[in-house]
């Protein structure tokens, strides 16, 4: 079997915030009439620059144009190699290795008509629990629409959420009491996400003050690679410690220090399932635990996020990825599902990741390439759209 094209889709999809996430759904074709599909899920991230998907789909088929796509481990050292890890937790490079190996991976299983669950060495879980997603408030005006997610989502089965804090610290408080006061411990707040925006010190302040409230776990409390200061922050304090996985050299620094409890790894930010699976292991062979973290990818991307979460035997955090209960619209006939607060991993019994893109849908939001808007640097971290907009 060989390759002979690789198609690149844009699409644009906006959020229940507001906030639009670019994303690209990429399509390798074989000579036998077997396509593999990717997603390199949510470009919407800084740096604020962009892409060309013109360059982009050049570079890509000189590479993999003529190669047999059962060749994974050749091909992703490859890619390794063309967009090199960066110690950066958004590095695009990184998204598109991604998409790349999912969609060789959606490949490799309809040849050979199994699930891509078969090719990890199968499933222990066919349901993941996961957690809403509470953006920052910057201001108290914004906390009593965040608690309206609370209800709305409460009512819908999702009882664990998790909360962005860290920059106006009222704010944090007065969303975790108001959730503490209406719904009492029918709802788990899962953690709270700094997103490297304090130091150690400061986040553990904040942590503190806000520990009356009950979480079950800190993520990122130090600035970005400051695997010292997480290092103190764990020694500091009675919870566990997350951190996103975005280097193999970051990830050693991490197991070296003994600096976190849990390794949060999505395939999005180390490369695909292959980079994934290698990080799960050696955090599994350092002792700790790894939960499935999220940029919020639109199904597809979600689905290969459940297929890798079903083969771990180190999940032991509720996870991330609600992408498609975050965003407007989708690109998938089907949509992946949730029930009672758990992501659904899709049917085994489907070859590939098990999902099919729906084209109409991508026609109707795709455009010509990636740009961006005029959002300001607090709308990119937090998700949202500027007032003015
Ligand atoms: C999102 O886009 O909602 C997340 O990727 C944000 C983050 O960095 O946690
Ligand atoms: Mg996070």
């Amino acid at each position: 079997m060989k390759i002979i094209d690789v198609v690149v889709d844009v699409v644009r999809i906006p959020r229940q915030t507001g906030f639009i996430c670019q994303h690209a759904i990429v399509q390798i074709l074989t000579n036998e009439g077997v396509t593999g599909i990717g997603e390199m899920s949510d470009f919407s991230h800084l740096p604020k620059y962009s892409l060309d998907v013109n360059d982009l789909t050049a570079t890509l088929k000189a590479q993999l144009v003529g190669r047999n796509p059962f060749e994974l481990i050749t091909l992703n050292q490859e890619m390794s190699e063309l967009f090199p890890e960066t110690m950066y937790y958004y590095e695009k490079g990184t998204f598109i290795r991604c998409g790349i190996d999912i969609a060789l991976h959606d490949l490799v299983g309809k040849a050979l008509g199994v699930n891509v669950s078969t090719l990890l060495g199968g499933r222990i879980r066919d349901r993941i629990k996961v957690c809403y997603p509470i953006f920052r408030s910057r201001t108290l005006e914004e906390v009593e629409a965040n608690v309206e997610i609370v209800r709305k989502r409460f009512a819908q089965g999702f009882d664990v959420f998790r909360l962005y804090a860290g920059v106006n610290a009222d704010a944090d408080e007065a969303f975790l009491s108001a959730v503490k006061q209406e719904f009492g411990s029918q709802v788990t707040i899962k953690s709270l996400d700094f997103s490297h925006l304090l130091d150690w010190k400061s986040a553990l302040r904040l942590t503190k003050r806000l520990l009356p409230y009950g979480v079950q776990l800190v993520e990122s409390p130090a600035t970005r690679n400051d695997t010292e200061g997480l290092r103190n922050f764990r020694m500091a304090i009675d919870l566990p410690v997350s951190e996103h996985v975005w280097s193999f050299k970051q990830l050693q620094d991490m197991i070296q220090r003994d600096a976190v409890d849990i390794f949060n790894i999505a395939l999005i930010f180390i490369g695909g399932f292959s980079a994934a699976r290698k990080a799960a292991s050696a955090a599994e062979v350092a002792g700790k635990g790894v939960l499935i973290g999220t940029t919020q990818e639109l199904s597809f991307g979600t689905a290969a996020q459940a297929i890798f979460g079903a083969s771990l035997t180190n999940l032991n955090a509720i996870s991330d990825p609600t992408g498609p209960e975050l965003y407007v619209d989708d690109v998938t006939v089907e949509p992946v599902k949730y029930e009672d607060g758990f992501l659904i991993v899709p049917d085994a019994a489907r070859p590939g990741l098990g999902m099919e893109i729906d084209w109409a849908k991508v026609d109707r939001l795709r455009v010509d390439g990636f740009s961006w808007g005029d959002q300001n640097v607090a709308n990119l971290q937090d998700r949202t759209r500027a007032a003015n907009e």
